[in-house]
């Protein structure tokens, strides 16, 4: 919003700059010095109810009453130089209508202009929601890693207990020591998982063959937990390397693949694992820059499909459809791919449920 070259005033609304100013997405004018509108989006007009052209020249004070006075913030923004993000400010218009707004003052020094975007709290409050969520999954992961990390000391102690009673067991008494030491085993697994949830290395960036990855993990699949799937492939064999981490996707696919025997069925349950190359996916990448994701994989199963409760969060951790799941397998590739900078997205009906993990090439 700042930095632009030459003004434009509402009441020649009809250049290309100021079309941009009106389009933009959000409830946002840019004042002068004074605090007078120079320019305001068509958002701002649906919030304040009055049209550019009407308070194009004028104070924007006048038209939004605030708490503090508008007149004081715009100065103070000015003064120190810097953007001032304000939080929770009571507004009036002159309707009587009262707002309660989050502010974002953006002082332009070169050009003595300053944007103002507001954003009414009901908007402001599901952009918090969501974050306080974000933070809580965060502090959550946290929170279980710890457990995990003090469960393991007396759980060997279980274990090593049951094993020293085994030793003089009868019969009956065995099998429930069996029993115990399964169950045992089983909460390690859990712990083992959390555990490699809470600390992920950060992934090696090393040109990488998918395909070995991807017959890695068919051929683990194939002697245990996909034993009744058949798997199959399309390669794209020209495809070139990613850029990542061989065993970190090892992990990605493996639990992309298990979940997809889970949910075949028992009888022609079938896999397809297929990869192609295909430059259209870009995303924003964290730093602002963007990313191209030219390598796609995709596990496909002919299973029931997600349950629709469940499909928006499968990819947050904790959450499972299955009895014993623990919810984690999903949370942890869609974390892995983050950390290769590629994505991952899923698309499931019954019978046909696609996952689809985007790389970046090595040589990108
Ligand atoms: N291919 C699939 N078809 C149908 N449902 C699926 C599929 N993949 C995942 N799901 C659903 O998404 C849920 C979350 O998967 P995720 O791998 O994260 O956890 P989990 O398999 O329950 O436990 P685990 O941590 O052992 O992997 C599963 O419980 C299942 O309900
Ligand atoms: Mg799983």
């Amino acid at each position: 919003m700042t930095g632009r070259n030459g003004r434009c005033t509402a009441a020649d609304g009809g250049s290309a700059a100021a079309r941009g100013w009106a389009s933009l997405p959000v409830a946002a004018c840019l004042v002068d010095g004074e605090g007078r509108v120079i320019e305001m989006t068509s958002k701002a007009e649906e919030l304040l109810g009055v049209s550019r052209r009407r308070l194009a020249g004028r104070p924007l004070g006048a038209r939004l009453v605030t708490d503090p006075p508008l007149g004081e913030l715009l100065a103070r923004a000015g003064r120190e130089g810097g953007d001032l993000v304000l939080h929770d400010v009571d507004a009036t218009l002159p309707t009587g209508q009262g707002l309660s707004l989050d502010m974002h003052i953006a002082p332009d020094p070169e050009q003595g202009e300053i944007a103002v975007v507001l954003i009414p709290r009901d908007v402001a409050e599901r952009i918090d929601r969501s974050r306080a969520a974000r933070s809580l999954a965060r502090s959550a992961i946290g929170m279980a890693a710890m457990l995990a990390h003090e469960i393991r000391n007396p759980l060997a102690g279980i274990s090593g207990a049951a094993q020293l009673l085994a030793m003089g067991g009868d019969g009956e008494d065995r099998s429930l020591i069996r029993l115990i030491l399964d169950e045992v085993r089983r909460i390690q697994d859990l712990v083992d998982q959390v555990d490699e949830f809470g600390d992920l290395r950060p992934p090696k960036r090393e040109p990488v063959n998918i395909h070995d990855v991807l017959e890695h993990v068919r051929r683990s699949a194939r002697i245990s937990y996909a034993a009744h799937v058949e798997i199959g492939d399309e390669y794209d064999p020209s495809l070139p390397p990613v850029l990542g981490d061989h065993e970190q996707l090892v992990q990605v696919f493996t639990n992309l693949v298990r979940n997809a025997a889970e949910a075949a069925p028992a009888r022609d349950g079938r896999i397809l694992l297929r990869s192609y190359y295909e430059r259209q996916l870009i995303v924003p990448g964290g730093d602002g820059r963007r990313l191209v994701l030219p390598i796609h994989v995709e596990v496909i199963d002919n299973g029931p499909g997600i349950n629709p409760e469940i499909v928006d969060r499968v990819f947050e951790p904790f959450v499972s459809g299955r009895e014993a799941g623990s919810g984690l397998g999903l949370a942890l590739a869609s974390k892995i791919v983050a950390a290769h900078d590629g994505a991952i997205e899923v698309e499931s009906r019954p019978g046909r449920t696609v996952f689809r993990v985007s790389l970046p090439r090595a040589d990108g």
